[in-house]
């Protein structure tokens, strides 16, 4: 089914500059890049983002780190968009990231590992709207 996920490039990849390299993999596997922002995240705004990590113990560092620079934050859509991001990110760890993975080959850390994205279709929906007002995505 045609779906749609967000991704995040994050402070690392945009530092490195590939926010080319990157979208041409979305666009290379089928996946349309419907919005897009380049933001520079608020302290607030990365702690609501990843609100269902509060609890972990790498809560703090994740938002310091997703708050070092600028991010740039967009929605893909395409046919099963969710998994296929997740396929062509690789694993979170980028130690245990398939070979030409996104974070095999641009992440560096467990926290510095170059992409985010959604994991299911609900997160999908509760992160697209974080960022997108639904007047801001344009699928055609
Ligand atoms: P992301 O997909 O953005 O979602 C939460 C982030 O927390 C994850 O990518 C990692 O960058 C970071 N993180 C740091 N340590 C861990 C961990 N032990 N398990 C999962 N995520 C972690």
């Amino acid at each position: 089914a045609v779906e749609r996920t967000l991704s995040i490039i994050k402070p690392d990849a945009v530092a490195k500059n590939v926010i080319g390299e990157i979208y041409t993999r979305f666009e290379a596997d089928g996946l349309k890049i419907i919005a897009a922002r380049m933001m520079h995240l608020s302290q607030i705004e990365a702690e609501s983002f990843y609100a269902v990590h509060r609890e972990r113990p790498f809560f703090n560092d994740l938002v310091k780190f997703m708050i070092s620079g600028p991010v740039m934050v967009q929605v893909l859509e395409g046919d099963d968009a969710i998994k296929k991001n997740r396929d062509l990110m690789g694993a979170t760890d980028p130690q245990k990231a398939a070979k030409g993975t996104i974070r095999a080959d641009f992440a560096d850390s467990i926290d510095a590992n170059a992409v985010h994205g959604s994991d299911a279709p609900e997160t999908a929906a509760v992160e697209i709207a974080c960022f997108f007002p639904t007047l801001n995505i344009h699928s055609r």
